[in-house]
């Protein structure tokens, strides 16, 4: 079992664009210990993704690697890439000839292309790029140091073969880039749904569940350092199922939920993503009955028209999707729910956009990760439908969602003024030295003035005085 390096701090923000790219470093001058090989690392794309950047860093630091955030005193520079859009390889093509040329003013240094895009291009990116020595996918990890290895002597480094067991169970994350109050726990790989416009299931294999004890141990051992947030994280996380190899018994989600909100109240759990087909009513009456379990759902929809999301093999329509939504709020009242939103889909209509739209309206997304579609290949989609919908067409459907969805969360956000909620402090606000940040339980900011006493990783009450469509202020007042 790998252990965390305690001197190793660093601050967290929030999934969305800036942190792509974003690079592990040391706050502290570790950087003075002799003889120390330093490798630098960047990561893009989900949540999982940023996650397995702390396993690597784990397997790194076991065989003797340092994390810098400085590249250019890096032996080894690894990118931990996204295939999900178009774009998303763009940026790291660029990265990749960045790091070449960095490469000639250090010679020896090594650079390794980790994550989906080493898993969908293999050895393209060896033989045709040129650009790296070492490719390896999500499922070998483990083969890092002896890759390495042999790429200081010469050979090219390639591993992508995709697992059905692995789930790095046994390796404890070491936490670079941690606000020291929150973290993510992955508990599943993999995904077996097979949306037609997704890459996931090529780049990242089938799905598997990570041992139940593995993942409370995981979670224990994070509130023993101080952490009071863990986001249990898999691109399925409702699906979870695992069997105990000794006794047989099953574990389902709503159960390990329950078995992480029980290992303190003051421990807050969430997870991400839920796919609508496999989120059940166990598992919202189990968010009920906890409430160190957030109320908040990230559920994905990608289109709100029956006919697309058949086409795109979602396995709901329009009128099932809506009815999980209604039961969400039965049973949760002040639950918030977000979603991510694909437009120009093959073959969309602009009728069927508009169901995207009254879907905003319909499910009150308190937020939306909002896409263009952009068609990937080996894809159902790719290989089975045509890409028809012109690139002005997709961008500016793209842009009535996201106006529209910015009008549902001011809107969402401002039903909020007056309210009080608890809110965990994760540290200063990005503005101000004088205000903190933290989430309420529906996972929306609120910044608020600094009280004495008070500290991230505290707890405190914060009534709403003010709301932007992205953000909430307040002030500390007693608990009403
Ligand atoms: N084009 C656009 N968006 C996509 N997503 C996944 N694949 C594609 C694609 N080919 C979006 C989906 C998914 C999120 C992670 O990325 O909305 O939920
Ligand atoms: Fe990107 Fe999907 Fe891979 Fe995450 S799993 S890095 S979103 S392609």
């Amino acid at each position: 079992m790998y252990d965390n390096n305690p001197t190793l701090v660093g601050i967290r923000k929030e999934i969305d664009e800036s942190r792509q790219g974003e690079a592990f470093y040391l706050e502290r001058a570790d950087n003075s210990i002799e003889g120390s090989r330093f490798f630098y690392i960047e990561s893009y794309g989900c949540q999982m993704n940023f996650s397995d950047s702390e396993i690597v860093a784990s397997i790194l630091a076991e065989a003797g690697y340092r994390p810098t955030r400085a590249m250019e005193e890096a032996d080894l520079i690894l990118i931990n890439t996204c295939s999900i859009r178009e774009k998303a390889e763009e940026t790291v093509r660029k990265r990749l000839r960045l790091f070449d040329k960095l490469k000639a003013q250090r010679p020896g240094a090594l650079v390794g292309v980790l994550g989906c895009m080493a898993e969908r291009l293999k050895k393209k990116l060896l033989e045709e790029e040129k650009l790296v020595d070492l490719v390896i996918g999500p499922d070998a990890y483990r083969d890092l140091p002896a890759l390495i290895q042999g790429a200081e002597e010469g050979e090219k480094g390639i591993n992508v073969l995709l697992s059905r067991e692995e789930t790095y169970a046994d390796i404890s994350p070491l936490r670079l880039d941690s606000n020291g109050v929150s973290a993510f726990i992955s508990i599943m790989r993999g995904c077996d749904n097979m949306c037609s416009f997704c890459v996931v299931p090529f780049t990242r294999g089938r799905e598997r569940s990570r041992s139940a004890f593995s993942i409370v141990a995981e979670a224990r051992s994070l509130f023993e350092k101080g952490y009071r947030e863990v986001t249990l994280l898999g691109q399925n996380v409702d699906s979870y199922k695992w069997e105990n190899p000794e006794s047989g018994q099953l574990t389902t989600f709503a159960e390990l939920l329950e078995m992480v909100a029980q290992l303190d109240p003051t421990l807050r759990v969430r997870f991400s993503t839920s796919h609508p087909k496999d989120i059940t009513d166990e598992v919202l009456y189990t968010m009920a009955r906890y409430d160190n379990i957030c109320n908040y759902i990230h559920l994905p929809v990608q289109s709100g028209n029956s006919r697309i999301l058949e086409l795109m093999n979602r396995t709901y329509d329009r009128e099932w999707y809506m009815d999980k939504v209604r039961r969400i709020y039965e049973i949760i009242p002040d639950c918030a729910i977000s979603s991510d939103i694909i437009t120009g889909f093959c073959t969309e209509t602009e009728e069927e956009h508009q169901d995207t739209l009254s879907m905003i309206e319909f499910a009150n997304y308190s937020m939306s990760y909002m896409f263009f579609y952009s068609e990937r290949p080996g894809t159902l989609a790719a290989r089975k439908y045509p890409d028809d919908i012109p690139m002005n067409v997709k961008k500016r459907r793209l842009q009535e969602v996201i106006r529209l969805q910015t009008q549902v969360s001011f809107r969402h956000n401002q039903a909020d003024i007056g309210k009080t909620f608890q809110v965990l402090i994760e540290g200063d606000s990005r503005k101000s030295e004088s205000e903190f940040r933290g989430r309420n339980s529906q996972n929306k900011m609120i910044v608020f003035p600094k009280v004495k006493g008070l500290k991230p990783g505290d707890y405190t009450w914060v009534r709403v005085n003010e709301a932007t469509s992205a953000t909430l202020k307040g002030e500390v007042v007693e608990k009403t």
